[in-house]
């Protein structure tokens, strides 16, 4: 069911997760504030770094098209690879009427062949052998370069694969809450991130938990909480801890 959130972006509520993708409060509001600046991807876009972006939960891809987005205005090359073992439909995304948020409306066009491609995997309508196979590659727009992964973020097999790539500069952990994907925050999840990330990255996301905290730290990785945005005390970001 898509919904209407408090900036006037619209989300989905999940049936089988009984939560929404992205606070009622402002979908886009908590991406930017939680990723994008919490990250630190915006200022690096912001001053024409290349940037590699991971994001664990790609969801309906709304993180990565203000990403692309920005990387667009600032002409900054932007390599984004979401993990994503769900994928909605191309007619879901459609309706949730992105193109209408951003500078360059051609980006969220060319993630419909994204969810198209992903769709048909998701389906079974094509049945990859390996994550190489299961990875859909579209440039959104001329500085974007996307790469979707349609698997389990917590399987042995993408671990593999994550590994043998270049590390990323961010890391947006945006599964479900802990309660409902307990496989993307745990300590040994945390261990393999800590790895992906390059010495001065870091990991951003909207969960504060106790736990999730404890097993951050554990993990090693050193936490910085800072107010969130409008429904949200806190949230924060991490990075290596320096040795
Ligand atoms: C909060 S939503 C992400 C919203 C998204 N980042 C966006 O910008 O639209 C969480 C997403 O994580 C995905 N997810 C949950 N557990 C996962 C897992 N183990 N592997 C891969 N994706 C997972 C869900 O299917 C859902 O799409």
């Amino acid at each position: 069911m898509i919904t209407r959130t408090g900036d006037d972006s619209y989300t989905l509520f999940s049936e089988q997760y009984e939560q929404t993708y992205h606070s009622s409060f402002g979908a886009v509001n908590e991406s930017l504030h939680v990723f994008m600046r919490g990250s630190g991807i915006e200022q690096r876009l912001r001053s024409g770094k290349a940037s590699r972006v991971l994001e664990i939960g790609f969801g309906l891809g709304l993180n990565c098209l203000l990403c692309a987005n920005s990387a667009e205005n600032n002409k900054a090359t932007l390599t984004y690879y979401g993990i994503e073992h769900r994928p909605i439909s191309p007619t879901t995304y459609t309706k949730l009427h992105y193109r209408d948020l951003l500078d360059h409306p051609y980006l969220a066009d060319n993630m419909v062949d994204a969810f198209s491609m992903a769709e048909s995997i998701s389906t079974g309508a094509t049945s990859p052998h390996s994550i190489e196979q299961a990875t859909i590659r579209v440039d959104l727009g001329h500085h974007t370069h996307l790469s979707l992964c349609i698997a389990d973020a917590a399987s042995e097999p993408l671990a593999e694969h994550l590994n043998n790539l270049q590390a990323f500069d961010a890391i947006f952990l945006d599964a479900f809450s802990p309660d409902h994907n307990p496989e993307c925050w745990t300590l040994a999840f945390f261990k393999q991130l800590a790895n992906l990330l390059t010495a001065d990255g870091r990991l951003a996301t909207y969960c504060v938990k106790g736990s999730v905290r404890r097993n951050l730290a554990s993990a090693g990785f050193e936490l910085h909480k800072y107010p969130g945005p409008e429904g949200k005390r806190e949230v924060l970001w991490a990075c290596k801890q320096r040795e």
